[in-house]
């Protein structure tokens, strides 16, 4: 059916990934950045291989590469709490409203598998600490020996962090955000926290409206960052409300709520795509790996603020 005249056509099928946003390293490292975007450019296949199925299947596919790539806070690799342990937190929103959330689950490969096995369990929005087993066992979520998740990367991070190194930073945390052929919005965010963290704390990736949001009306978004003020300013759904109610374009919005965390003492990014097709991706930290694609057009981007 081809769209009425007063209608803009359907825009074309989006997908952004990212892989966190952070400080930069202390000093250049071509392979490092090789490495991170050829991972970066393998979710964006993934979840471009499952975009058949749907904008939510397109998140999860893309955020699963993540979770399961070293290179990323999220799943394997995950920046590990101060007990030594990795805790993981992750939501999944779509358009429609159905979200599902997990929070500081462990031994569990794919956080984000979790999060939306409990969104199709049809429960509202939900976060469920700890009994990781329980929930991978109903689910029939795999589940992975704990010590398989831990990097010798994150290992020497917490060792410095906890000598008294420079302070904790979320980086790495990982998600996507997708408008689908059919108009249809999801966003997904998965990480680790940050390093030495405390113990099965939650942060904003776990929380809807917070680190994840989606409605079809306007946007799909997906942040990362310091996760407490992505909390206190419920910074998602920030860009939500302000399109809806202010009649703010996406970009507006993006750059407003994240001014807004800045304000309350954090930095970070967001990849947000709106039910019109425009996309946003503001930053305000130093680094912030993400990727995007629309048709066969692919960019793949590490810079941040200043880049
Ligand atoms: N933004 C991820 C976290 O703070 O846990």
């Amino acid at each position: 059916m081809e769209a009425s005249a007063d209608k803009p056509s359907r825009a074309a099928p989006t997908l952004i990934v990212h892989g966190g946003a952070g400080r930069g390293r202390p000093r250049p490292d071509e392979q490092a950045d090789a490495d991170l975007r050829r991972d970066l450019r393998r979710a964006l296949d993934a979840g471009w291989e499952h975009l058949a199925a749907g904008a939510e299947a397109a998140c999860v596919a893309a955020v699963r590469v993540l979770e399961d790539s070293p290179l990323f806070n999220a799943g394997t690799g995950s920046a590990l709490a101060a007990d030594g342990g990795v805790w993981c937190d992750a939501s999944l929103m779509c358009g429609d409203g159905r979200a599902g959330a997990v929070a500081g689950v462990q031994a569990i490969r794919f956080p984000i598998s979790a999060a939306q096995a409990l969104m199709h369990a049809g429960a509202p929005p939900l976060l469920w600490a700890g009994r990781s087993a329980e929930l991978a066992a109903r689910y029939e979520l795999e589940q992975v020996d704990p010590g398989r998740m831990v990097t010798e990367r994150q290992r020497r991070r917490l060792e410095r962090r906890l000598s008294g190194g420079r302070a904790a930073s979320s980086g790495g945390t990982v998600g996507a955000v997708c408008l689908d052929a059919t108009g249809a919005l999801a966003a997904a965010t998965s990480t680790g926290g940050y390093a030495a963290k405390p113990p099965a704390r939650i942060g904003d990736s776990a929380i809807i409206g917070a680190g994840t949001w989606a409605d079809a009306r306007t946007c799909a978004v997906s942040a990362t960052g310091d996760g407490e003020a992505f909390m206190r300013t419920l910074f998602a759904h920030e860009i939500h409300a302000r399109m809806l109610h202010a009649g703010e374009g996406l970009a507006q919005a993006a750059g407003a709520a994240l001014a807004a965390v800045r304000d309350a003492g954090g930095l970070g990014g967001a990849i947000c795509v709106a039910a019109d097709g425009a996309i946003a991706v503001p930053i305000s930290s130093e680094v912030m790996a993400r990727g995007w694609r629309c048709g066969e057009e692919t960019q793949i981007a590490l810079g941040g603020a200043t880049a």
